[in-house]
């Protein structure tokens, strides 16, 4: 949808923003639901996060990112029809309302799945979205606090407004505008980001893990999902399920991965949101790259080290269909030689279901156990 949209020049949208902010105040203001101070603090936390991304704004009108959008995707306006979710009731009848940054159009879809407690969706939602659209886009993940807040604060009116109609749920609806206000309260203060790094030998289910714990890494929707395997497909220029050949495995190439996936990560950091890099880590060299990473940045790292038997980690690559792995069983064989050194990170025991090694990595981050010392 967005790649086919036709874009537009981004100044009159990038200077609506402000007037859009206030419109929200006004709004919820006169819906007289809302704590009145908690409505301004919104109004200028959002005003201040404007002055911050104005400039990047304005270079994503440049670079072509400002385009006719659907303009209202909400997950009403999205129907699952033969397993294939279709847009409709897009914004037909104001051009300009409906002229925005791609990203204000993704943001909708995102904060309304966070909405409705479907963390996983809206993480997967936009880890699909930046792996199918221009790198750019890493650069501009600053952009979604802001936007996903307004996007909440419209719905909080929108709710509201249904109390006017006869027969109206009250309580129902009050309840759901209180909900989608706290969120654009919590949306436009996103913590501070962190670094997750997922190492661990083939087969011990580091993909799996890592797309299950990202979810649960602020700032919402959860941490962007990095993954060595797909930055070397990338690097060939072959299909994510292309099977590469060993000559796509010497040092120097997985060093250029490494490298590729770090330099990923500081993007995403720089932009204060969270990066889980899914790797297999085996070397000492790889690990401290990304301590150091951690530390250029001032953001916390937390290292999780998946392990699990040989058979096991076997029997996982032989039932394994469709992923982006190369790994072979006598792949996994073999890196059982491999000399891992010092691990500072946390082991993490992957021999158990999926739900285990998740509460264990969850477990793992919580007490601290992850954190690698200077
Ligand atoms: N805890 C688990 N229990 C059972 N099967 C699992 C578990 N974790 C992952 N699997 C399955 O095992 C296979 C390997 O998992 P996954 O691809 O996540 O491993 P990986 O560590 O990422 O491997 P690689 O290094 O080759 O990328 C997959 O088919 C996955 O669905
Ligand atoms: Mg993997």
């Amino acid at each position: 949808w967005h790649a086919a949209a036709t874009r537009a020049d981004g100044e009159a949208w990038v200077s609506s923003i402000p007037a859009l902010i206030d419109g929200n105040s006004d709004g919820l203001r006169a819906g007289g639901h809302f704590n009145t101070e908690d409505i301004e603090r919104l109004g200028k936390a959002s005003h201040e996060a404007y002055l911050r991304i104005r400039p990047l704004l304005a270079e994503r009108g440049r670079q072509g990112f400002v385009r006719r959008c659907h303009g209202d995707l909400h997950l009403a306006n999205i129907a699952l029809i033969d397993d294939q979710p279709v847009l409709f009731d897009a914004i037909e009848f104001d051009a300009q309302m409906a002229t925005v940054d791609v990203f204000y159009d993704l943001a909708f879809t995102l904060m309304d799945l966070l909405q409705h407690d479907q963390l996983r969706a809206a993480n997967t939602a936009l880890n699909r979205y930046l792996a199918a659209t221009p790198a750019d886009n890493l650069d501009a993940l600053s952009v979604l606090p802001l936007f996903m807040s307004i996007r909440a604060a419209i719905r909080a009116q929108v709710a509201l407004a249904r109390l006017k109609r006869p027969h109206s749920d009250r309580p129902g609806i009050v309840d759901e505008a209180q909900r989608y206000f706290d969120l654009a309260r919590m949306l436009i203060r996103p913590p501070a980001p962190r670094l997750i790094a997922v190492g661990g030998l083939s087969g011990t289910g580091k993909t799996v893990l890592a797309y299950a714990l990202a979810p649960f890494v602020a700032p919402q929707p959860g941490a962007v999902v990095l993954r060595s395997d797909l930055v070397r497909k990338q690097m060939f220029g072959v299909e994510d399920t292309h099977r590469l050949p060993p000559s796509a495995y010497t040092p120097e190439v997985t060093a250029h991965v490494y490298d590729t996936l770090a330099q990923h990560a500081r993007r995403v950091l720089a932009q204060g949101h969270s990066a889980l890099i899914d790797g297999v880590f085996a070397r000492e060299d790889e690990r401290d790259a990304i301590a150091a990473l951690a530390r250029e940045r001032n953001v916390s790292l937390n290292g999780l080290f998946l392990v699990a038997d040989l058979a096991t980690r076997q029997a996982r690559i032989g039932s394994r269909r469709g992923d982006a792995s190369d790994a072979t069983q006598e792949v996994a064989a073999l890196q059982e030689h491999y000399k891992i050194g010092h691990v500072g990170w946390a082991t993490i025991d992957a021999s158990g279901t999926e739900a285990q090694t998740l509460q264990n990595c969850r477990n793992a981050i919580a007490k601290g156990q992850t954190t690698q010392p200077d």
